[in-house]
């Protein structure tokens, strides 16, 4: 867990570019230490810690907003060009800030198909889909930014009020069966606390540019579900195979069962020795059980 002997301080004020799932946890992580963390959203809020930004409505933060800014942590996906709505509108504003660290929210979807194989940061990108075409963009142009940027590469991200159990509990979920079809995952807490604790290490550890952040058991997502029906005292519905459920799915859907990786964390947990809070699914829907109402 957080060391809170960290160099962070109650000086530090971070900027978060998308307060939505994990940019809203990594805030309140943050926080907790004593750092002030604002977060952005595309409407307005009556929240105080909220700001507004808009990159399509070209909605910019009020200049008050970047005052006193050490920290930025952007959680915005490509826009439909590929470009990184956070650089495209504001790099100018942010290079003249004082920054320590600057965090960017990547996917590993920009490594493609390795047909179930491991895949590390050691690996050449060989995005498969157009989205993660722009996202390998978007690294670029952060990496281009001469700004002090670390890319976290994320797979699919869960936690509390957003995982198998809701999507059980909502009807969302289809039982597919596809062989040796994996995913990766990661808890949205692990996401907020791997960061935390790069950022404080930084200073004694090797600087890595790019990370992944995964848990240690990639797994067929039937394995998931499995378990969130049994969490949930419910019967499983009988099990379809991918060949057959595979033209009811969306385009968007479909597009994850093409692709079938295991992504390492070897960089994260051996070499920079985090330790994850949520080792692999099982414990990690644990957690998620105590938010299901
Ligand atoms: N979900 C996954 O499984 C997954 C896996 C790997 C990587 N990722 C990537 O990791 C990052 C964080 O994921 P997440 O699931 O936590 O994200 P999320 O909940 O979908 O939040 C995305 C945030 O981006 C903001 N945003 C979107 N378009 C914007 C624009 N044009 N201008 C300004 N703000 C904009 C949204 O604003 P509002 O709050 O106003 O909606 C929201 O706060 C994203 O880049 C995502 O693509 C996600």
């Amino acid at each position: 867990m957080i060391d809170i002997s960290s160099p962070l301080t109650v000086k530090n004020k971070f900027l978060i570019f998308g307060g939505g799932f994990s940019g809203d946890y990594f805030a309140k992580s943050i926080r907790k230490l004593g750092c002030i963390a604002l977060t952005s959203s595309r409407s307005v809020s009556n929240d105080p810690n909220n700001f507004i930004f808009n990159s399509d409505k070209n909605l910019i933060p009020k200049d008050s907003i970047f005052e006193g800014v050490t920290h930025i942590l952007s959680c915005i996906p490509p826009d439909k060009n590929g470009n990184d709505p956070v650089l495209k509108k504001l790099q100018n504003k942010i290079k003249n800030l004082s920054l320590m660290w600057v965090g960017y929210l990547s996917t590993t979807g920009i490594y493609g198909n390795t047909y179930g194989e491991w895949v590390s940061e050691e690996d050449q990108p060989n995005p498969l889909q157009e989205r993660s075409q722009r996202r390998l963009n978007c690294e670029k142009e952060w990496i281009n930014s001469d700004l002090p940027i670390q890319i976290f590469r994320l797979p699919g991200i869960y936690g509390p009020g957003r995982s198998t159990l809701e999507a059980i509990k909502t009807g969302k979920v289809k039982v597919i069966d596809k062989k040796n079809q994996v995913f990766s995952r990661i808890h949205v807490a692990d996401i907020a606390n791997a960061i935390i604790y790069l950022i404080q290490t930084k200073n004694k550890l090797d600087f890595h540019q790019i990370i992944n952040i995964a848990d240690d058991e990639p797994c067929s997502q039937i394995e998931v579900i499995k378990y969130g029906y049994k969490l949930l005292g419910l019967k499983m519905p009988k099990k379809i195979l991918f060949e057959e459920a595979k033209n009811d799915l969306s385009p968007i859907a479909q597009s994850f069962w093409i692709e079938n990786r295991r992504v390492s964390n070897k960089l994260l947990c051996e070499k920079l020795g985090y330790k994850l809070i949520y080792k692999n699914f099982r414990v990690g829907l644990d957690n998620c059980l105590a938010s299901i109402n």
